[in-house]
């Protein structure tokens, strides 16, 4: 089974949770995409989406979901998202994609995170993947210089203007042995829009698809 395979088994299994006459938080991503095409099975089960960047949007449009703005939602019952890794305690980077800001806020308003994953996203210790940071323009050499000073080795993702206007800075070399300290410490820099650690925000739930099929983790 391909990597891809994995992704749809994972993105397939997510719409168990999906409430009929709900609005659901969509994310981002290559998994993402699979679950937007299953919840187009549903589309006139549910009231719509709020998605969490352009892209996802043009693909739930496409499919005839509606999409609301996330100020006109108080809370979503489930936000289904991927993640570049996860580890034991559910605690993601994410990110990679670019939609890390609005996948926070949409995250946040949502009582239940489902995450959808192939097996490959699974590490006991994050870092491996570079680590996201969406930053305000004018601060990138700051924001650079302090990163330095955690331990980081920051590169400037070349060609990339977020969904809302900014830079993206990724973060090599780093071992995350306390996830919600670094999201503090990142988040805490001036010019920082977010960091792309979900340690305070966890998934809820993890599906990773698998050849055997889609294995869930409550
Ligand atoms: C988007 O910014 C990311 O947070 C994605 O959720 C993450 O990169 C996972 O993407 P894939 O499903 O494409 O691996």
């Amino acid at each position: 089974m391909t990597q891809d395979e994995m992704k749809k088994e994972a993105g397939w299994a997510a719409l168990k949770y999906v409430e009929a006459g709900s609005i659901v938080g969509v994310g981002t991503g290559s998994t993402v995409k699979h679950f937007i095409d299953a919840l187009g099975t549903m589309k006139d089960d549910i009231k719509g989406a709020v998605s969490s960047s352009v892209d996802s949007t043009e693909k739930l449009k496409a499919l005839g979901i509606e999409v609301f703005d996330c100020n006109e939602v108080d809370k979503l019952d489930v936000y289904v998202d991927g993640a570049d890794e996860i580890n034991p305690a559910k605690e993601m980077i994410k990110g990679g994609g670019a939609a890390l800001t609005r996948e926070k806020i949409v995250a946040a308003i949502s009582e239940k995170f489902i995450c959808i994953v192939d097996g490959t996203k699974a590490v006991d210790v994050m870092g491996e993947f570079p680590l996201p940071v969406e930053v305000i323009p004018m601060a990138r050499s700051y924001v650079g210089r302090e990163l330095v000073k955690l331990g980081g080795d920051p590169a400037y993702r070349e060609g990339v203007t977020t969904d809302n206007g900014n830079i993206i800075i990724d973060v090599y070399g780093l071992k995350i042995t306390n996830p919600k300290q670094l999201e503090d410490q990142i988040n805490s820099l001036a010019g920082v829009v977010t960091v792309g650690l979900f340690a305070h925000r966890g998934a809820d739930v993890v599906i990773t698809g698998t050849p055997n099929g889609a294995k869930i983790e409550e």
